[in-house]
């Protein structure tokens, strides 16, 4: 799904339902602006997001969203579930938050699943072009996974993982994935075993799968980050907030290794 472009006369002449012809004299008489600017070209190229006038009246202005929540164990990450409580339903809870967007809730979607079981950093925004960009393997957005095990962990595992496990369900090898130990204790009074993974790529229970190989069952699973925003720790589990502007764009900056 790309965000799609359409032509502004076009545009005008279904909005307002008059012809090109009298579309054209508006765009002659500068009648029409895009963006607060005055449009005279009629093959000009608009998308959902361009905020669109005619006579001072609003013909268009849907805004572009870009939310974090802190996701918790338990729900759904679905915009609808019959079963469950959904993302979309904590957004629900936060009315205030979006004071006045409420209806633009229904064009959110979720930009990189997480299993009902894992915690941790959700996406949702109504914007396909930058969600397809966090989330296609060829643009290499990392995403960072605290991992805590129930077995401990041993070296090998590390190559493994950098060296792509493969899926016979999907007939794919994984991308290399990057592992680095965080704990690795057994003592009388604590096991501890906790490893962070990151991952450019989305498998279905990829993570959960990979652990799977070496028969290590995960036992918390949680995303600290994707490419460069870190989950915010003001953000109590199941609450959201707007990304800034330089969120938005800062995300995709290369990741050290
Ligand atoms: N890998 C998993 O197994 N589950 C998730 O939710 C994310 C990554």
């Amino acid at each position: 799904m790309s965000l799609s472009t359409a032509r502004l006369d076009r545009f005008i002449s279904e909005h307002c339902r008059i012809s090109r012809r009298a579309v054209r004299l508006m765009l002659a008489q500068k009648r029409i602006t895009v963006d607060g600017c005055i449009a005279d070209e009629i093959g000009q190229r608009i998308d959902k997001f361009s905020k669109i006038t005619l006579d001072d009246d609003i013909l268009q202005a849907n805004q572009a969203l870009y939310i974090m929540l802190n996701k918790p164990i338990g729900v759904v990450s679905a915009t609808k579930d019959k079963l469950h409580k959904t993302v979309i339903d904590l957004l629900d809870e936060q009315d205030v938050f979006f004071d006045g967007l409420s209806e633009q809730k229904e064009s959110l979607h979720i930009v990189g699943r997480l299993d009902l079981n894992t915690s941790g950093l959700l996406l949702l925004t109504n914007d396909s072009r930058w969600s397809e960009r966090l989330t296609s393997p060829e643009h290499k957005v990392e995403k960072c996974y605290r991992v805590t095990l129930k077995n401990p962990i041993t070296d090998n595992y590390v190559d493994a993982f950098a060296d792509g496990m493969y899926f016979s369900f999907e007939n794919i090898t994984t991308k290399p994935a990057k592992f680095k130990i965080i704990a690795n204790k057994t003592t009388d009074q604590v096991n501890e075993y906790i490893a962070e993974v990151k991952l450019i790529e989305g498998r279905y229970h990829q993570i959960k799968r990979m652990f799977g190989r070496f028969r290590n069952p995960v036992i918390g699973l949680h995303r600290q980050a994707i490419g460069n925003l870190l989950l915010d720790d003001n953000l109590a589990t199941g609450k959201s907030r707007h990304l800034t502007d330089d969120e938005v764009l800062g995300i995709f900056t290369k990741q050290q290794a």
